[in-house]
């Protein structure tokens, strides 16, 4: 079974993707937006959040290991570092480009998903860093199966996609999302070529996809919490 996927975003009104360009970091409204859009993942009551490779950066601080080959061929293609773990951050990092300092992100535990190509050496470095992983077939993910295999071995039965516009427009291609969560702050960024929250290529997602108005809250810091149900057209 799939989990069920929300995805979880916040923007200004012209739906842009990064923070800095529309709340800067010492001016009024960012922290009470950011708060907001905190609580609202949290009363989402998801087992696990998930971010693409480059959101995770943001989590991903250590350094590469020594790169020294295990002695023996670590397990694939699970691995599973915390029996106890009940809330899960999972990281999608198809070339490996993610070291981690710890075995948490956010509150959740780590889970890696990288493609087949995955050098041993790299997965006895999360291994060792106490991270989950898992290794998907293939040099692209299917991120159907992914979501599938993430319900069937750890329980996840529903997950907040939090970005970036990369991953969500992958998801959204995919056919795999759900609903929509935005938190639309009072604001606007305008900065010419500054990326939206969704990018899914020239093809975009306009034939792709219909959205359903689920609710519409006003909520904290002047925001409007817009939920809508994906139905694929
Ligand atoms: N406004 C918000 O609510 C919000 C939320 C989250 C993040 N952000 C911001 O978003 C920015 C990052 O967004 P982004 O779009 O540049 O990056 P992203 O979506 O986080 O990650 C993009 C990377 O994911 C990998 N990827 C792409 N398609 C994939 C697929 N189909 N399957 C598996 N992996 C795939 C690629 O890396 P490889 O080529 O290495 O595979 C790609 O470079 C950050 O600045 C972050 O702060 C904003």
């Amino acid at each position: 079974m799939k989990p069920y996927v929300i995805c979880h975003m916040v923007s200004p009104l012209d739906g842009r993707l990064l923070v800095d360009g529309w709340a800067p970091k010492e001016g009024p409204l960012r922290k009470p937006i950011l708060d907001e859009y905190q609580r609202l993942h949290e009363a989402f009551d998801a087992d696990a959040w998930l971010a693409g490779t480059t959101t995770m950066k943001e989590f991903a601080t250590g350094q590469a290991g020594a790169g020294e080959s295990p002695s023996s061929p670590p397990d694939r293609p699970w691995h599973l570092a915390d029996a106890q773990a009940r809330h899960f951050a999972i990281a999608i990092d198809r070339k490996a480009r993610l070291h981690w300092d710890s075995a948490t992100a956010d509150g959740g535990h780590v889970v890696v998903v990288l493609a087949a190509s995955v050098p041993d050496a790299h997965l006895a470095e999360l291994a060792a860093m106490g991270i989950s992983y898992l290794v998907m077939p293939g040099d692209d993910i299917d991120l159907k199966a992914m979501l599938e295999a993430l319900n069937q071995r750890i329980g996840i039965r529903k997950v907040l996609l939090e970005g970036g516009a990369t991953i969500n427009g992958a998801f959204l291609k995919a056919g795999v999302v759900d609903e929509i969560s935005v938190l639309l702050a009072p604001a606007i960024d305008g900065s010419t070529g500054s990326p939206a929250i969704f990018e899914a290529g020239e093809d975009g997602l306009g034939a792709r996809i219909r959205l359903d108005l689920a609710s519409a809250d006003p909520v904290a810091a002047g925001a409007v919490h817009l939920r809508y149900r994906v139905v694929p057209s």
